[in-house]
């Protein structure tokens, strides 16, 4: 298949591509997403062919605003109007239960839904252009870092799917928050560009789902069913270096050798002269670490390294993102200092 480059003036033609069931990669505010018209199944199943996804993890439903909730979910309780009122358009995703028009192979035979509105120009252009819910993951191969450049993107799907649109690199650079409305308390299903925080300040008290802060073991199954899957791995193993980064910045210079990587904060670089090196920002700015991440675990696969050594922020905030996803990306092999 010959995959055609688009910009976002072909906003147009990216609409028309899905509605004929084609597969386009476009841009959100969190990682390009590999869209397909969520009421069609197969275009829908073209998704998991071409990022080799496992049939039972579910895909999410895009749509340009809260207006739309009514036509796949029902019953929708109060709390999802005041979430979608406050962080939508933007990184948030809420579970509810779906209607029957909701295709089956878009939600793994679950009887619940994902919904979110994407916070980017080019997103929304196409999903008011089309006027369909379109389904779409993160547009990499299954168990690859997620792409945050159309660069990215292309590495994984170039021949494999219709379209991608280059919108820049995106804002915020990790998935959208997950919360699951369906239970009560709220749970936290996968932290993300909404906070925690952000969201026990909307909802009360919200649980959060033990997947997000732990190795689930085989034949365990958490409720987001994609957060069982070895995830944002690179091809060395990862180990995250968890403490006062003074201390991590140390240990880690300790360790140094042939084929060591390192990802760190830029104010300890000049630690490892001669590594391979890549900076998630200042120590301080957990929207640029968040930002840095993904393309930071991509770079090490084109690399000479045969293991990667890791710095991490504390998890407030925004870092309950990022350490969720370096945790993740090292299998939860983590020094504690
Ligand atoms: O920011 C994002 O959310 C991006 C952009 C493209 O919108 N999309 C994304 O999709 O990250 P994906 O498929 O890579 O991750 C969706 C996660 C998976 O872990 C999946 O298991 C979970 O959401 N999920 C989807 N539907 C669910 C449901 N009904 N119940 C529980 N978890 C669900
Ligand atoms: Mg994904």
């Amino acid at each position: 298949m010959n995959t055609l480059r688009l910009t976002p003036q072909d906003a147009p033609l990216a609409a028309r591509l899905l509605a004929q069931g084609g597969l386009v990669a476009f841009p959100t505010e969190t990682v390009y997403g590999l869209g397909a018209n969520g009421l069609d199944p197969a275009a829908v199943a073209g998704i998991f062919a071409a990022k080799g996804r496992p049939q039972d993890n579910p895909l999410i439903l895009h749509v340009p605003g809260p207006d739309h909730l009514a036509r796949y979910c029902d019953p929708i309780p109060a709390a999802a109007y005041d979430l979608a009122r406050r962080f939508w358009p933007g990184p948030l995703t809420m579970i509810l239960p779906r209607r029957e028009v909701v295709p089956d192979v878009v939600t793994a035979g679950l009887d619940t839904v994902g919904m979110r509105c994407p916070d980017h120009p080019v997103a929304l252009a196409i999903l008011k252009l089309c006027q369909l819910p379109v389904a779409a993951p993160s547009a990499n191969t299954s168990g690859r870092p997620s792409p945050t450049t159309a660069q990215a993107v292309w590495e994984d799907m170039a021949g494999r799917i219709d379209a991608v649109v280059d919108g820049g690199p995106c804002r915020v650079g990790v998935e959208s928050t997950i919360v699951d409305l369906t239970v009560s308390p709220p749970r936290l299903l996968r932290p993300g560009g909404v906070t925690l925080e952000e969201l026990e300040a909307a909802l009360g008290p919200v649980a959060v789902d033990e997947a997000v802060t732990r190795l689930m073991s085989t034949g365990e199954k958490p409720r987001a069913p994609g957060m069982k899957y070895r995830h944002y791995a690179p091809k060395a193993p990862v180990t995250v270096v968890r403490g006062d980064p003074t201390a991590s910045a140390r240990y880690i210079a300790q360790r140094l050798g042939p084929g060591v990587g390192v990802i760190c904060f830029d104010d300890y670089v000049n630690l490892f002269p001669g590594c391979p090196l890549r900076s998630l920002g200042p120590q301080g700015d957990r929207a640029e670490q968040a930002r840095r991440l993904f393309e930071a675990l991509r770079w090490f696969d084109g690399q000479d390294v045969t293991a990667i050594l890791t710095q991490s922020p504390d998890s407030d905030g925004l870092g309950l993102a990022v350490t969720n996803r370096l945790n993740k990306a090292a299998g939860f092999h983590i020094i504690d200092l």
